[in-house]
Parts: C-alpha cells; sequence; structure tokens
C-alpha cells in the first residue's frame, strides 16, 4: 500500500506545522577541516542492509506487506522531508531506500540473531523516489534501540549502555551526478544518543540533522501517528573541496 506523495504533501498543513517549519533551508555546519557544509553526514550502514526483497511488495508504506494483511505492531511514524543540494535547490528523482528495525528491535535479516520476535507484518525495507521539489515521505513504525553484543545479550539486556544502539532509520540515497549517501535518521529524546558511538562520533554540530524532533501528524496523517522532518542535502559528484561553503 503505497502512500501518496501529493495527498501527503500537498495537503494544507495546520498554522502549527506551515510548510517552512516542515522543509527548513538546509543548515550550515563546520566540517572536520573547519569547512562551512550543509550536507547530511555519512555514517554507517550497519551489517543488516537486506539481503533479500520482494520488489513486487517495495514502496514507501512499511506499515502492511500487502492489502487486507494485519498492520504492523509499532508507533506509527511518517518522516518526510526534501533532498536538495548543497544551495538548497531541489534533487529530484533521488532513489531513496530505508530499511530499520521492526518494533521489537529486530532486524529480517539472517545475521541478526538478536532472540526478540520478527513482525511478519512489517515490510523492515522501503524506497521511494523524490518528486519534482525534492520531497519524499515513507510511512513506518518507530523501531526499538536494540544491543547485538559477543555474548548473546540483546535488547535492553545489555550490561553496558554504549552497547545499546538508539532507535534509527537507515537511509541510502541514489541519484546520478551526486555521491551516494548513507546515513541514519534517530529520534530526539533517546536516552541512547549520549552513549551511542556512531552519535557520539559525529561533529556536534552535525548531530542535530540526523536527530529528529517529532511534530503534530499533518491532516491527512492517521491519528496518534508522529511525523518526522528529515531532510537530505546531497553532495555533488564533481563538486570542488570547500565549494559548499563557497
Ligand atoms: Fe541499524
Amino acid at each position: 500500500m503505497r502512500v501518496v506523495l501529493h495527498r501527503v504533501l500537498m495537503a494544507p498543513t495546520p498554522d502549527s506545522v506551515s510548510s517552512e517549519k516542515t522543509y527548513p533551508a538546509p543548515a550550515v555546519c563546520v566540517d572536520s577541516k573547519g569547512r562551512d557544509t550543509p550536507f547530511t553526514p555519512v555514517q554507517t550502514s550497519g551489517p543488516f542492509y537486506p539481503l533479500h526483497m520482494s520488489h513486487e511488495d517495495v514502496d514507501n508504506d512499511l506499515t502492511i506487506t500487502h492489502r487486507g494483511a494485519p498492520r504492523a505492531l509499532g508507533q506509527v511514524i511518517y518522516i518526510r522531508g526534501r533532498v536538495t543540494d548543497h544551495a538548497g535547490r531541489p534533487v529530484a528523482g533521488a532513489r531513496i531506500e530505508v530499511w530499520q528495525a521492526c518494533a521489537s528491535g529486530k532486524y529480517n535479516h539472517p545475521g541478526d540473531d538478536n532472540p526478540l520476535p520478527l513482525d511478519p507484518n512489517f515490510k523492515y525495507f522501503g524506497r521511494a523516489s523524490s518528486d519534482e521539489h525534492g520531497r519524499y515521505v515513507f510511512k513506518s513504525v518507530k523501531p526499538s534501540a536494540y544491543a547485538p553484543s559477543p555474548e548473546g545479550e540483546y535488547g535492553y539486556l545489555a550490561k553496558d549502555p554504549a552497547e545499546v544502539r538508539p532507535a534509527h532509520v537507515h537511509f541510502k540515497v541514489y541519484k546520478d551526478g551526486y555521491k551516494t549517501l548513507i546515513t541514519q535518521m534517530y529520534f530526539e529524546g533517546d536516552p541512547f544518543l549520549k552513549t551511542d558511538r556512531i552519535v557520539q562520533a559525529l561533529a556536534p554540530e552535525k548531530r542535530g540533522l540526523v536527530i529528529i524532533a517529532a511534530e503534530w501528524p499533518q491532516p491527512q496523517d492517521e491519528p496518534a501517528s508522529h511525523s518526522y522532518a528529515f531532510n537530505i542535502v546531497m553532495e555533488q559528484q564533481d563538486m570542488p573541496d570547500g565549494a559548499a561553503g563557497a
């Protein structure tokens, strides 16, 4: 069941969630070399990129596997935003992939031996394309934090908080002429953000680009759902070093 982009993103927005607030211009940050850069930070893809996926049912709605199937478990979320270049110009036709754990914190991947249950009604992987304004949307459920460890302890059983990954959604974004971007989006307020090695490895000014606060659902969203605005800034292939800050 595909979430229709023009219905989701073109519908009127309440005063409290203006289009300007939902799709702000790219923030300007300073990279490790002291250069201004608005680019979404690159992060690891992790070990659980899907090995198998049915191309028939891959779309931008991860909450249902096929018409008539039960709804996936968990808090329904919408992740929506714009894909732009460093100057805020839309990148249309970008291919956006997402993958994540289900509400229990389990990935649908043979390498994840976490004993938490899989949700047979969750899709685990989604794909969308940005429209002519660079906009995209996914409907999903909020994943749980998880903690694989060599000792076989998982989830919240981990003794060391640094072993626990905060809830996150993996993103991979492709577009001809741009560097492929692999990153992760997090949820503001997650207690494990403070100890997660991957988050803490990001420059402090970059963390705000990938740690996103919940907003009220938009009028066309499901009641009691949460909305997250995650804007993505891609780097052009042929951009000289430091040009984005010029
Ligand atoms: Fe992950």
